[in-house]
């Protein structure tokens, strides 16, 4: 009875697996959606009635209701190379051309293909399974966002056939189909949040959230393009290899082309300079890749890129609008940047209505003024640029240049322009908007990560004078709070409660919090190992603080003329006094091998068991005694044995001793 059961659970497993690679590999589902949906049912309600019957790789295990406690680092077997960029037809044939001397003459051929803008995945399969996958990172390290990759129902949880490796990695694209990513932003503007300003930023997103079932209603899809590790050879070539992958049931993009010589990849580039509108997703151009791996390893890489790879970029898309207006605003350290509003215009999928034009020197060049015909592009970047003015256009009788602000726009202050520098300043130390600025920017999210003070609450607690500085936040009362507009109880407890929480931040995330000119997240983290406490930082000379091999003279001068700003040391003595206590940094060297187990074997030069054991540790990692599938990598010394060997069976990464003092920055 219980046999039957399992084997009618395996068989609806089976089945809703194949209509899934119909669907999402071959393009040709063989069922309607309603079909999927109830077969997809009766696999749930099965399952429910006989839990112990669960398995991990089941259709209906994709979304874990778990909340992710944060994003383990993980390091890749394989690194993720980035690749180098073309924008013209020449710059393409000179590719070509030093691709054929590498070669010396011999014979070969490309695979071209679509340049998904997306970000880079490496999907990690052990005897077929998905173990884990992570993002590139840089390149070397990425994060481990498995829950949320197991959401996107065109990856699959295993691989079909038997040929399938021990040990593959795959990497793609995850991308947000257009549609999808026009309904996300519809739905967050319906919710008064901020948009996405692309696809890619979207994808980006979903993928770093800690709820994995928001990321589940993404609708994230996949294509695979290259090989990572594997244990054993897949194929002789690029393209062979994507028939493999599509064979396995991972979707790779149907409009992969092989070229036998440069000018048809430039034929078939060119055909989609045209085309690419019309498909479902956003792309940036075209890859490029010498199809024969024995040619590719005999190409080899030059810095960080492969000489047998190139990437094809479709010129940045523009388009035409009016400026409307120009507002100027206030940033945090007082900086005044204007910024056009445009009339809205549809620009590489997405609606511009705001452009920056940066400072008021490059305003000045280009002579933007308000009603202004303007070319803006998106070349890749987030944030639409002006990149010219259509003067024919203007009318010369109404256009006026648009006149330096000389007071600022939010308090009316004086302004002055930086010494040798191309900015504009409010230098009204009790300026409102450049505190509301601050405040934003302290309890943000990669500072002390006060998620409850969002824009609308900082704006009343300074316009009612109930925060002047970062101290006030950590005097604020719940009865001062209550009488805010929109605030019941229950949220004033919340925020009182995050406050609270944040009193014990670590301190480099304090550092970070306090806006220092030139400092940012990592500076600050630097400064939070060096020193360890902020009574030391505060109490560090120039001198001292060069001495740092990370930080230079400006950023040094910047930290020092802060932290001896008597107003600042009142601000920061204010927080203490108030219960801020940031929690000091663990004592460990780094954290280079963070989340890793690492199997020591044979004999080292450099390090007794115990010392390499403290290392170890010491950057974060920890060891053990056996490996196995779960074993970061193995450091094999002198005489190695059958630990090495078994790491050589599971694919596991090796490192000698030269490579793992590399690892850990030494
Ligand atoms: S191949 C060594 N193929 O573009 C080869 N990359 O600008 C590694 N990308 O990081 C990448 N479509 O995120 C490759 N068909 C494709 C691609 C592709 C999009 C992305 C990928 C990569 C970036 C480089």
């Amino acid at each position: 009875m219980k046999k039957d059961i399992q084997k009618q659970i395996e068989r609806l497993r089976e089945e809703v697996r194949r209509h899934d690679v119909l669907y999402y590999v071959h393009n040709a589902p063989e069922i309607t959606d309603r079909r999927y949906d109830t077969l997809f049912a009766e696999l749930k309600n099965l399952e429910a009635e006989h839990p112990e019957l669960i398995t991990p790789d089941s259709p209906t295990q994709r979304v874990s209701e778990q909340p992710i406690e944060g994003f383990q680092t993980v390091a890749h077997a394989v690194p993720m190379l980035s690749i180098d960029n073309t924008y013209t037809e020449e710059e393409l044939r000179e590719f070509d051309k030093r691709v054929s001397k590498g070669l010396e003459g011999g014979a070969y051929d490309y695979t071209v293909e679509l340049k998904i803008d997306g970000l880079a995945i490496s999907l990690r399969y052990e005897k077929g399974s998905l173990e884990q996958s992570a993002t590139r990172g840089d390149g070397r390290r990425g994060d481990d966002v498995t829950a949320n990759i197991r959401t996107i129902r065109a990856i699959p949880l295993t691989l079909e056939g038997k040929a399938v490796p021990d040990i593959l990695e795959v990497r793609g694209e995850v991308y947000m189909p257009k549609r999808a990513f026009a309904e996300l932003n519809a739905a967050k503007i319906e919710a008064g949040e901020p948009e996405f300003a692309n696809p890619r930023n979207a994808a980006a997103g979903s993928l770093k959230l800690l709820d994995a079932r928001i990321t589940a209603q993404r609708k994230l899809s996949f294509f695979a393009y290259a090989l990572g590790q594997v244990s054993t050879p897949l194929a002789r070539t690029h393209f062979e290899s994507l028939e493999k992958f599509r064979a396995f049931g991972l979707p790779v993009n149907p409009n992969t082309k092989k070229a036998k010589d440069i000018n048809e990849v430039l034929n078939i580039c060119n055909s989609w300079e045209t085309k690419k509108d019309k498909l479902d997703y956003q792309i940036d151009g075209m890859v490029i890749k010498v199809n024969r791996y024995d040619q590719q390893d005999m190409l080899g890489m030059t810095g960080r890129a492969p000489r047998w790879c190139i990437a094809y970029k479709f010129a940045a898309e523009q388009a035409e609008t009016v400026v409307e207006s120009i507002d100027v605003q206030v940033g945090k350290s007082g900086i005044l940047t204007p910024v056009a509003n445009l009339k809205p215009v549809k620009l590489a999928g997405t609606t511009v209505k705001r452009a920056s034009l940066h400072n008021f020197d490059m305003m000045a060049k280009l002579d933007v003024r308000c009603g202004d015909t303007v070319v803006i592009e998106k070349a890749g970047e987030i944030i639409p640029q002006v990149v010219d003015v259509k003067i024919k256009q203007r009318n010369l009788f109404e256009s006026k240049p648009f006149e330096l602000p000389t007071s600022c726009p939010a308090c009316g202050g004086k302004v002055k322009k930086d010494e040798n520098g191309v900015y504009l300043r409010c230098v009204n130390p009790h300026c409102t908007a450049q505190l509301k600025e601050r405040l934003g920017y302290f309890v943000g999210k990669g500072q002390m990560d006060i998620d409850t003070l969002g824009p609308a609450l900082i704006e009343q607690l300074v316009e009612k004078g109930l925060v002047k500085n970062y101290a006030d936040l950590y005097q604020l009362r719940f009865d001062q709070l209550v009488q805010l507009e929109r605030m019941g109880d229950k949220s004033a407890a919340n925020v009182m409660d995050s406050i609270d929480k944040s009193r014990t931040q670590p301190l480099w995330r304090l550092i970070a919090a306090l806006g220092i000119r030139n400092v940012g997240g990592q500076t600050a983290q630097i400064l939070s190992d060096e020193f360890g406490s902020l009574d030391a930082l505060m109490n560090a000379s120039v001198e001292r603080l060069t001495q740092i091999e990370q930080i230079g003279p400006i950023v040094a001068e910047s930290i020092y003329e802060y932290l001896n700003d008597p107003k600042n040391i009142k601000v920061i003595e204010a927080m203490l006094a108030a219960g801020v206590k940031p929690a000091p940094p663990k004592a460990k060297t780094s954290a280079a091998l963070a989340g890793m187990t690492i199997v020591v074997t044979g004999t080292l030069k450099n390090f007794t068991r115990q010392q390499i054991e403290q290392t170890i540790k010491d950057h974060g990692g920890k060891t053990s005694s056996s490996v196995s599938k779960k074993t970061s990598f193995v450091l094999a010394g002198e005489e190695a044995g059958s630990k090495l060997e078994k790491a050589r069976q599971l694919g596991v990464e090796i490192l000698d001793e030269t490579q793992f003092l590399k690892r850990i920055g030494k």
